[in-house]
């Protein structure tokens, strides 16, 4: 019997979608699932539904998974992030053999890859943690794969992980090797975060047209903005959301507003103040979930509060669409911005370029944007030494104050917009008030400052009383 090149473990959404998606391109594959009560017939109804041609067998047995597989193993686990992979390492580990090579497809925490990736190189096995994103269409038809582990793991799982991704504009795969470690799902972590930012500010945007705009008028004007360098995934699929009904109502209107999370963007956050770099944007949209969770209080105390005021009939549609250019460029700064500190701090050496352009298909925010991206670092640093980008951000920073304004009006929360806003503001200020922060550190602290003028390595300290 000839061996299965790759491995899958776990056959939920995703482990299932992306499995298919293997067979399809013509890789012997071998399937493994538990066969514990109620999850049987999981792996019973993938084996029967396999297409003709497809080289597949079935697995609930470890060992015999295993021994199924060709040598260096390729064992990609597809189950929920968290100890439930480190339960399956332990499994798996008396089976292994040295070279064999475990894949960690699902959304692991960039720590937890770096630990076990230390831990099972120790035992000779090879770790990657693989950031995947497409949801299960993506999975299925290819996503975006962004890879981190050694050159030498990465050149075994190479020839399949690039033919199942997605494909850019110029045919080549949205895969591509990160760097060492935890860097694979570092990435996917970012890309998650700007995907909460990018998600809440068309949620922003929605909300201030809502006051005075029916679900279809906002789907038209989000047509609009598709047809132009605001095109994007997420913009797509809020326009079919707005527009689907079902027995003659939205289903928009018909749900629950609290929004829920499974800890990527939160994550990026935290990276964020550990390595000292700015994200005002994920933290806000965030936060946006996190105060949307609050329900029922926020219904009590708007009852005793003065409800939307109606002035919003003077929206400038054309304003807004500027105000939404600003703000994603802020956002995508502000992500690419965290890979930048997180590549030095690490030495990960991250081609921002590079990892611009796996992102232009596959993934969740592919769009055109992104798709400029990939020259804006092929030639710089940061979007903020780029001209057109700070021309443009130049020439919408009155759209945006316009805009922040008439969600004042309407009293709205525009959190996201504003984060925008203020940061630009910040970054653009010579003198920040930061001087009286440091004279108040000193007052109670004697923690010393530093003075106009004086050498930067030169501290001083002011008997303040
Ligand atoms: C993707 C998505 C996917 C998932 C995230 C976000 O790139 O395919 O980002 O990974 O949607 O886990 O989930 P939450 O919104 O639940 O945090």
């Amino acid at each position: 019997m000839s061996k299965s090149f790759i491995g899958v473990i776990g056959l939920g959404v995703m482990g299932s979608s992306l499995s298919l998606n293997i067979a399809e391109k013509g890789f012997p594959l071998s399937v493994f699932n538990r066969a514990i009560p109620g999850e049987a017939y999981i792996l019973k109804n993938f084996m029967m539904n396999l297409d003709e041609g497809m080289q597949v067998e079935g697995f609930s047995d470890f060992k015999n998974f295993i021994d199924s597989l060709e040598r260096p193993r390729k064992i990609l686990i597809m189950i929920k992030a968290g100890e439930a992979i480190d339960y399956v390492i332990e499994e798996l580990l008396p089976l292994l053999s040295e070279n064999d090579i475990l894949i960690d497809g699902g959304n692991s925490h960039y720590l937890d890859t770096n630990r076990r990736t230390t831990y099972l190189n120790k035992k000779g096995i090879s770790f990657v943690g693989c950031g995947v994103s497409g949801g299960e269409e993506g999975a299925r038809k290819g996503p975006s794969i962004m890879p981190g582990c050694s050159k030498k793991a990465y050149a075994n799982i190479a020839p399949i992980l690039e033919a199942i991704a997605a494909k850019d504009t110029r045919g080549k795969s949205c895969c591509t090797h990160i760097s060492e470690a935890g860097s694979g799902h570092f990435v996917k972590m970012v890309h998650n975060g700007i995907e909460y930012a990018e998600m809440q500010l068309l949620a922003e945007a929605y909300t201030l047209l809502k006051v005075t705009k029916t679900n279809a008028a906002i789907a038209k004007i989000f047509k609009a903005w598709h047809k132009t360098d605001l095109s994007s995934y997420l913009l797509e699929i809020t326009i079919a959301i707005l527009q689907k009904e079902k027995d003659g109502i939205y289903v928009l209107d018909t749900i629950l507003d609290k929004a829920g999370n499974k800890g990527t963007g939160s994550w990026s956050t935290k990276a964020s103040f550990d390595l000292g770099t700015v994200n005002t944007m994920m933290s806000s949209a965030v936060f946006a979930r996190y105060i949307s969770a609050f329900k029922s209080k926020r219904h009590e105390l708007s009852i005793s509060v003065a409800p939307n005021v109606n002035q919003a009939e003077a929206i400038d549609i054309s304003v807004l669409e500027k105000a939404y250019r600003f703000a994603r460029l802020i956002n995508h700064h502000q992500g690419f911005e965290l890979m930048q500190q997180a590549s030095k701090a690490y030495h990960w050496d991250l081609n921002l370029s590079e990892i611009a352009r796996i992102w232009t298909n596959g993934c969740i925010i592919r769009s055109e944007f992104m798709e400029k991206s990939i020259t804006v670092f092929k030639k710089y640093e940061s979007y903020l030494e780029d001209e057109n980008s700070l021309n443009l951000l130049k020439s919408a920073e009155a759209a945006i104050k316009q805009s922040i304004s008439d969600s004042l009006s309407s009293r709205i929360a525009f959190d996201t917009f504003w984060s925008a806003y203020n940061y630009w503001v910040s970054m653009t200020t010579k003198n920040l008030p930061a001087n009286l922060i440091q004279a108040q550190r000193d007052y109670f602290g004697a923690h010393t400052y530093q003075k106009i003028n004086a050498p930067e390595n030169q501290f001083f300290h002011t008997k303040w009383y």
